[in-house]
């Protein structure tokens, strides 16, 4: 017989294995010793089963197994037993037996662990992931990474159904276009010259469409040295596609239809196709975001044009300057919310760049607002009409540029929904937004910024408009957001050399620089491109919310922290001397 032969995992025997001889491996959750019994609960990764030593029947196994400690690894056999009527626990699957032993052997003794391996945990985070490997032995996150593990094999089948083919693209290359800052390692063979980790595969998958590859996909690790978040990480994966002669509609269904699969099978849910697409324009309008939360309402509303007069100067002079005044109606929170709260709200705002908050609150004793000393009667009656606020409602105004305002009641909005618990979790908020702006213009660097990246194409009835007014320009551009995320994006990529060059030109890059950047690509869209496009989904972010954790560390079995470091490994780390002087480093 083998050394450590198991018959059965623990969490999967039930009432059905009663008086089988069984074995069993795996670690002790915990012990207790009842005297004349001793009770061991015993964990895999499928769950825990309780094994019982009697004194009475075996005087010299139960002294051995008195030595047994939490998170001792152990191997055992015995009868499978009923347990006594008063001792079932009815929420376990394993609860209605035990494992009656006749023998057990310690495989490896344990230290007291410096956290404890429960799922109700309060541990600090920082301990959790210095320890990481006990933090993985909980029942919870092994759970993520089974779910991971099916998403994984799920993409997998579909693409495969879908005759794509995977393919692996380098990680020690050249910078790509995404617009964060690069991972550079250097070259030791060419002292002074350094590879940069791909922030996404994008341009070797758009080189894979030119040597006709037709459909390609890859789960792919990409890099990013950008400011960390509770959804981002350095070093995170992607479900990358691309795919030869498409318009959007072809890549947007092809993501719906594994959507479909991931949800189905994931969440037992039925999701409907086509999803919802709103404009880019539309989403901003509405919810003051491009990866809006739908699961509630509280939508934006305009108030320019009934105020673009007003007495009030804040008002008048935000729509003079070209900017906007924008409100929500926060409906039936008037009277949950203390003038206090009032206040912090409008705090709130001003880290998002507004100057101010105005609010309206509709008492039962009457209209209260420090704004309505400003507004004329003709004023106040449209803005109710608009807003359709009731007594109870209270509306939020925000004016300033654009940007500010959708901005800060975006995030109002938000703040609201979770304050009052408006966001019906039960839905599912998945839903493409289309039609973004190519570019935008960025003040620091005097000059237009693409933003997808510079390949992304100009919508057809756009083009036109790349002279003489760039900013207006959409492009061919979509992302898929899911509750408030944004999950994944993608686009149709230019293939004409002419175009391409005229992006190049507003972009400000000049030919050399594009070419030095770029220039492989652009050699190899000079022998045959076929028109092409595709899409990135963040995995991490897609298991994240199958999941319901907002921590992306939660996600990754071996995750960096907010300074970018690994606690577990000790990573980054000093570079001995010797390593240094191969790669011609000096440090100052
Ligand atoms: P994009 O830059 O939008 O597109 O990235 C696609 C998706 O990757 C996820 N993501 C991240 N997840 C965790 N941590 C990060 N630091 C991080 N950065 C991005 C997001 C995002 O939606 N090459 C293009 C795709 C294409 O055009 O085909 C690209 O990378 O979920
Ligand atoms: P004031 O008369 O300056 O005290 O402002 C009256 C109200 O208008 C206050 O509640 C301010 O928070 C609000 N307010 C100030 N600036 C803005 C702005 N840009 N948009 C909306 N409300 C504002």
């Amino acid at each position: 017989m083998a050394k450590y032969k198991r018959t059965h995992m623990c969490g999967e025997l039930s009432i059905s294995n009663l008086n089988e001889e069984i074995s069993l491996t795996g670690w002790v959750q915990k012990s207790r010793d009842l005297g004349g019994l001793l009770f061991l609960d015993l964990r895999d990764r499928t769950g825990i089963l309780q094994v019982v030593f009697n004194k009475d029947k075996d005087s010299e196994l139960f002294e051995y197994a008195q030595k047994i400690r939490g998170e001792y690894v152990i191997s055992v056999s015995g009868i499978v037993g009923k347990r006594d009527e008063k001792a079932i626990n009815k929420k376990m699957k394993t609860g209605y037996i035990e494992l009656l032993a006749n023998n057990v052997k310690i495989i490896s003794k344990a230290e007291t662990p410096p956290i404890y391996i429960e799922d109700d945990l309060n541990a600090s985070e920082n301990l959790r992931l210095k320890y990481r490997y006990l933090d993985l032995r909980r029942p919870a996150m092994q759970n993520i990474f089974f779910v991971r593990h099916n998403v994984n094999k799920l993409i997998r089948g579909y693409f495969d159904r879908k005759s794509f083919i995977e393919v692996e693209t380098p990680v020690l290359t050249k910078t790509t276009p995404e617009g964060a800052r690069d991972y550079l390692v250097p070259s030791r063979v060419q002292p002074g010259k350094f590879f940069a980790l791909p922030q996404s595969p994008q341009l070797f998958k758009q080189i894979l469409m030119v040597s006709g590859f037709d459909k390609y996909f890859q789960i792919v690790k990409c890099f990013r040295d950008e400011d960390l978040r509770a959804d981002r990480q350095p070093e995170f994966t992607q479900l990358d596609m691309e795919m030869s002669f498409v318009e959007s509609d072809d890549v947007m269904e092809i993501i719906e239809g594994l959507m479909k699969e991931i949800f189905k099978s994931i969440k037992e849910v039925e999701i409907t196709l086509p999803l919802p697409r709103l404009t880019y324009k539309e989403a901003m309008n509405r919810y003051g975001s491009d990866k809006p939360d739908v699961r509630f309402n509280l939508e934006l509303k305009d108030l320019g044009d009934l105020l673009s007069n007003s007495e009030f100067k804040v008002f008048s002079d935000a729509i003079k300057n070209g900017g906007s005044i924008k409100a929500i109606n926060a409906e039936g929170c008037g009277t949950k919310l203390s003038r206090k709260e009032i206040d912090s709200l409008g705090e709130f705002v001003k880290t998002y760049r507004a100057k101010g908050l105005a609010w309206i609150n509709f008492t039962e004793e009457g209209i209260k607002s420090p704004i309505a000393k400003f507004l004329k009667e003709q004023e106040m009656k449209s803005i109710v009409e608009r807003m359709n606020a009731k007594t109870g409602d209270i509306i939020f105004i925000v004016a300033d540029n654009s940007r500010t305002v959708y901005d800060s009641l975006g995030q109002l909005r938000l703040e609201l929904g979770k304050k009052y618990n408006l966001i019906d979790k039960t839905k599912i908020g998945l839903l493409w937004v289309t039609e973004f702006p190519l570019l935008d213009y960025d003040e620091n660097e005097k000059r237009y910024v693409a933003i997808h990246h510079p390949f992304t194409s100009p919508m057809d009835e756009d083009i036109n408009l790349l002279d003489s007014e760039p900013l207006n320009v959409r492009a061919k551009a979509y992302d898929i957001v899911l509750n408030g995320y944004e999950l994944g994006g993608g686009s149709i990529r230019i293939h004409d050399s002419e175009l391409q060059e005229k992006m190049f030109n507003l972009l400000g890059f000049s030919k050399e620089e594009a070419w030095r950047k770029f220039g492989f690509l652009l050699e190899a869209f000079k022998y045959g491109t076929p028109p092409h496009g595709g899409l990135a989904i963040g995995i991490d972010r897609l298991i994240m919310l199958l999941t319901d954790t907002d921590n992306i560390r939660d996600v990754i079995a071996f995750p960096k922290t907010q300074s970018a470091s690994c606690l577990m490994t000790d990573a980054p780390s000093l570079a001995d001397e010797r390593q240094l002087a191969e790669l011609k480093i000096k440090l100052d």
